[in-house]
């Protein structure tokens, strides 16, 4: 029996649902990072629809409790190449019985941590037991760990009995001494130096690209208008303080805006939440105002930015609009905080000496085994006491309580987070543990191998002399990231291990000289954000245990396991309804307590699945790896030799120093893996696949679709492995308003492949290429009826959408025949062939606007191109060319052709399409030349079929049109090509009504014609 997806899919309402139905919502898709996940909800919609007859409204079965469907439940899935788990998990929802497999052991650890059943209140012991287990030092871990990040907090880090400023807060300098360490380090912030290459220089110059450490403009409430009881004049009167640091002599306000956006040139005072107390802006006077009930409250926005000084290192705030240059309240020299030292990216400017040079030149000129000198330059810190409440809190760091305001304070209103300098005894502190770490290392876990020569560790990781994956750390991390994990590693129970070290990885995002700061969302940046490794030049180092603020710490992640694991038992599940989360019931959670859970995952090559001799899939569902797209084992090296310290002796596959490397099916030139090899590892996996398979079983996978060759080979891979390809279906997750702007240019597609067995179909008996062509179009045909008539839903597809969807129907036939379909000359037509004949046709049924006459159906691709889109213009947008020729030919091709030339305006970005005229000469020679040669006879006869071999109907006609402007002899070359008349006289036709300026050579060519 046919299955839903084998007819349609809910493309419009899937690719609505992917944005805010993202992974985000669902924790357990939270716990770890695995690179480029696909949208679960794409997955569970294929996954119904693989399951679901024909006809089901799939997006009626969507939202269903699915614990007792007698379709889902059971049915045997398979995934080859499971990577962070989507299909595992989904299809565990259904009720399936799910395979996966993964060559990477970093990606079956994520989906074993992901679905294995867990006891909640166990799970919550063995962190308190980590939390609490003792170091050599006799401290607890997080005692341990912490310590390593405290700093003392500039408004209350001193002995309370600070007099209190004018204005009520208490003032402190910021290399006090005495002050009391008290506040934690958020962030520290550092940044690299480079050393001048000037032989007679050398100095370091460090590498800031400006001096702007954060931005942020946080919403107040104020008075506005206040009128002083003294002077009668007016003020903004701010109930709450504005500010990012906790030093009141380090803010410089901009005279013109300070008091806020929109508030331009009121004058402001802060108004004393202790003393109820604003001294008025114009005469001093200090009002008091102790009951606020009959002003009127307003809020306003205020700009602030937090700045270092290059000079004397100061860290100070700056209030209003930015400007270009500033003075530096703490030594008072000027500079502009948006010019830093390095030039242009990749590159710096000695302050010194004024050398210019390349940071990676520096690197070069240093000892292999040496870094880049780097200095911290800023903390970012946090102060309960400042943040006005003592939290108490539970075991969970619920807050269950919560005190009120002690001091009158600058950083109140930022949650007690304040920016301030690097003083001694933070470089103290920092340095204790650098020794630390040089005394204990040894007996310590952490990475010692090599990183490995590869594509992306060549260029992001050895180049910049990272040579040990343990220089991707600073020693104070390394020391609390070897802590940690032999505290991990002293858990006795193997699976709660296992869940603490989850958390554990997750904190390596964070904690490493890779990471940056999110300057807009004040956060940690994720190393892995572009899948490849990026040195930076200045990074952010986390607080490895952390607290209440701040992200990647372990505390944080511990708390994504946590939730993620709870949302595992949960019979429930988040979407989107008119715009707000809601819980929808999904029956039965995805341990299948009640039922029979059914999983069995392995990291191993899916080229070989012997083990499963007797075992068979009811359907493949999957997501192949896109040729040299995303370098999985490269980048999953840098938590594999972490995770490998606890999990080696355990598992096999943890076993080797690295993550596997020539199993790998991908793309790879540094490890010498060609795109053949990449080709010749998934059809090896197909073929698996297709012998594992029911007879009548179906295999579905998400496939990447840009331009380029990528994606022949993959269908190419999938017919030579048995296949036919049935449907596909495009998938994007961008908005829908931003597609209908780019149209067809330049969208990259995911699409669903739907596949099926070519069973029974022999392919002895050859098929005319001819012939296969004219059930295509009338398949395609039949499909666009189809889709008008509402087969994807009532609401319409996008045009390229259909486009796509086209296509997918016409390859049914091509690769159902695979093998066997022949051209007039008996030889098998390639799928490159069959695929440019298709896209053409497609875009020629959907063409609404020049649809070329029924004889012309067969075309060249040059004329095809040169007819349907350059015919009636001068010049032509390089954007629209692509469109144009989009999968038909290269652009390159129309050039060498001769019907185009590069344009010479807009810089290169438009094209300027070549009349007859200019091509007379290039013509004469190309048929004087081919009339000599006897091949030439040959060509005509062959006009039915899509490719000639060097002549372009174009090129004819255009030949013809210069002979008729030139008041050459016509007939004569008439006669010549005599068996293309009939193409020939619907071209000119067709060209005549797009071009009127051909009228007069047309005419006169069509009345020898007619003769
Ligand atoms: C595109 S990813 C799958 C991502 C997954 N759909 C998700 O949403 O997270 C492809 C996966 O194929 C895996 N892979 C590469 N070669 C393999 C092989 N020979 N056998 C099994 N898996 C392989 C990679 O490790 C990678 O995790
Ligand atoms: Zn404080
Ligand atoms: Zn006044
Ligand atoms: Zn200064
Ligand atoms: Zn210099
Ligand atoms: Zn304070």
């Amino acid at each position: 029996m046919k299955k839903a997806i084998e007819e349609s899919f809910p493309i419009v309402e899937i690719n609505r649902l992917a944005v805010p139905e993202r992974n985000a919502f669902k924790p357990i898709y939270q716990m770890h990072k695995w690179f480029a996940r696909r949208a679960s909800c794409v997955f569970r919609a294929i996954l119904l629809a693989s399951m679901k007859p024909a006809g089901t409204n799939i997006m009626e079965e969507f939202y269903k409790d699915h614990t007792n469907d007698p379709d889902t439940n059971g049915v045997k899935i398979l995934d080859p190449f499971m990577g962070g788990g989507t299909t595992v998990v989904e299809a565990l929802r259904l009720g399936c019985h799910v395979t996966g497999i993964d060559l990477n052991p970093v990606a079956w650890f994520i989906v074993k941590t992901e679905v294995e059943p867990v006891d909640i209140d166990r799970l919550r012991d063995a962190f308190k037991r980590l939390e609490a287990r003792k170091t050599h030092t006799g401290k607890s871990v997080k005692e341990e760990l912490l310590s390593h990040y405290k700093t003392g907090c500039p408004c209350c880090g001193a002995s309370s009995n600070i007099p209190l400023n004018k204005g009520g807060s208490r003032g402190l300098s910021s290399n006090n001494r005495s002050a009391k360490e008290n506040a934690d380090i958020i962030y520290t912030f550092w940044v690299k130096s480079a050393i001048c290459t000037n032989p007679n220089c050398k100095r370091e110059v460090t590498l800031f690209n400006n001096y702007i450490i954060a931005q942020k403009t946080p919403t107040i409430r104020y008075v506005s208008d206040y009128e002083c009881t003294h002077c009668k004049k007016v003020f903004d009167m701010d109930i709450e303080s504005a500010s990012l640091i906790a030093e009141k002599t380090l803010t410089v306000y901009n005279s013109k805006d300070a008091s806020g956006e929109l508030r331009s040139h009121k004058r402001w005072a802060l108004w004393d939440s202790m003393t109820h107390r604003a001294a008025c802006p114009w005469c001093s006077h200090e009002n008091v105002e102790a009951e606020a009930k009959s002003l009127k409250k307003a809020k306003k926005k205020v700009p602030l930015a937090v700045l270092l000084c290059p000079h004397c290192y100061a860290v100070w705030q700056y209030r209003g609009a930015l400007p270009e240059e500033v003075s530096c309240p703490a030594c008072k020299k000027d500079y502009s905080p948006n010019r830093g030292n390095v030039a242009e990216k990749g590159s710096f400017v000695c302050e010194s000496c004024g050398t210019k040079d390349k940071i990676i030149n520096s690197i070069r000129k240093l000892p292999q085994e040496q870094l880049l000198p780097t200095r911290p330059y800023a903390i970012e810190g946090y102060c309960p006491e400042c943040a006005g409440e003592t939290f108490e809190k539970n075991l969970f760091h619920e807050i269950i309580k919560s005190k009120r305001l002690t001091h009158s304070c600058m950083i109140n209103k930022n949650n007690g987070k304040f920016f301030k300098r690097i003083n001694p005894s933070d470089l103290k502190r920092y340095q204790d543990a650098e020794k630390r770490w040089e005394k204990e290392r040894e007996m310590l876990p952490y990475p010692k191998q090599m990183v490995p020569v590869g594509e992306k560790t060549k260029s992001g990781l050895i180049a910049h002399h990272y040579l040990y994956w343990h220089q991707m750390f600073n020693p104070r991390q390394l020391l609390c990231l070897s802590t940690l994990l032999k505290a991990i590693d002293e858990e006795e129970d193997q699976l709660l291990k296992e869940m603490l070290l989850s958390a554990f990885q997750g904190t390596l995002e964070g904690n490493n000289v890779f990471a940056a700061y999110h300057r807009n969302r004040d956060c940690v940046g994720r190393i892995f954000a572009r899948h490849d490794y990026q040195p930076k030049l200045t990074f952010l180092e986390n607080n490895v245990w952390g607290n209440d603020i701040g992200s990647r710490t372990l505390l944080s992640c511990w708390k994504k396991i946590l939730i993620a694991k709870e949302y595992c038992f949960k019979t429930t599940d988040s979407r989107i309804n008119n715009h707000k989360i809601e819980d929808y019931y999904t029956g039965d959670n995805i341990y299948k307590i009640e039922t029979n859970n059914f999983y069995q995952l392995h990291s191993k090559s899916s080229t070989d699945l012997s083990e499963y001799r007797d075992v068979y899939f009811d359907l493949v569902i999957t997501d192949p790896p896109y040729a040299g797209n995303v370098n999985y084992s490269e980048l999953a090296d840098f938590f594999y030799v972490w995770l490998r310290l606890l999990l080696s002796k355990t598992y096999p596959p943890f076993s080797p120093e690295l993550t596997p490397k020539i199993e790998e099916i991908i793309e790879n030139p540094t490890r010498g893996k060609t795109v053949q090899d990449y080709e010749e590892g998934l059809t090896l996996v197909w073929k698996k696949c297709f012998e594992y398979l029911t007879d009548n079983g179906l295999m579905v996978f998400t496939f990447h679709h840009a331009e380029g060759s990528a994606w022949e080979s993959l269908l190419e891979s999938i017919c030579n492995a048995g296949f036919i390809i049935e449907s596909v279906y495009p998938i994007h997750a961008e908005s829908e308003q931003s597609l209908h702007l780019m149209d067809k240019v330049s969208i990259s597609y995911d699409l669903i492949h739907v596949c099926k067995k070519r069973n029974g179909v022999t392919n002895t008996k050859k098929r005319s290429w001819a012939g296969v062509r004219q059930e295509i179009r009338a398949k395609a045909r039949e499909e666009i009826a189809m889709i008008e008539a509402g087969r994807y839903g009532s609401e319409k597809l996008l045009p390229a959408d259909i486009n796509i969807v086209l296509i997918g129907k016409c390859l049914e036939l091509y690769s159902k025949h695979y093998g066997a379909i022949v051209d007039h000359n008996g030889d098998v037509v390639p799928l490159q062939n069959a695929l440019v004949s298709i896209r053409m046709m497609v875009e020629q049924l959907i063409d609404t606007a020049h649809p070329l006459p029924s004889e012309l159906e067969h075309i060249d691709p040059v004329s095809y191109v040169y007819l349907t889109c350059l015919c009636d213009r001068k010049e032509i947008q390089s954007d629209e060319v692509h469109k144009a020729t989009r999968g038909i030919l290269e652009i390159d091709g129309l050039i060498k052709a001769g019907v185009m030339r590069k344009g010479r305006a807009k810089r290169g970005r438009t094209y300027e399409v070549k009349q007859p005229d200019e091509r007379y000469k290039d013509l004469q020679a190309l048929f004087k030349k081919d009339a000599r040669n006897p091949r030439q006879l040959k060509l005509f006869p062959d006009m039915e079929e899509e490719r000639f071999d060097n002549v372009a109907l174009v090129d004819i006609i255009h030949y013809l049109m210069g002979l008729a402007n030139a008041s050459e002899n016509l007939m004569l070359w008439l006669n010549e090509f005599k068996q293309a008349i009939p193409q020939m006289r619907v071209a000119l036709e067709y060209l005549k009504k797009r071009n009127p300026t051909f009228q007069i050579p047309i005419q006169k060519i069509v009345s020898l014609i007619e003769v």
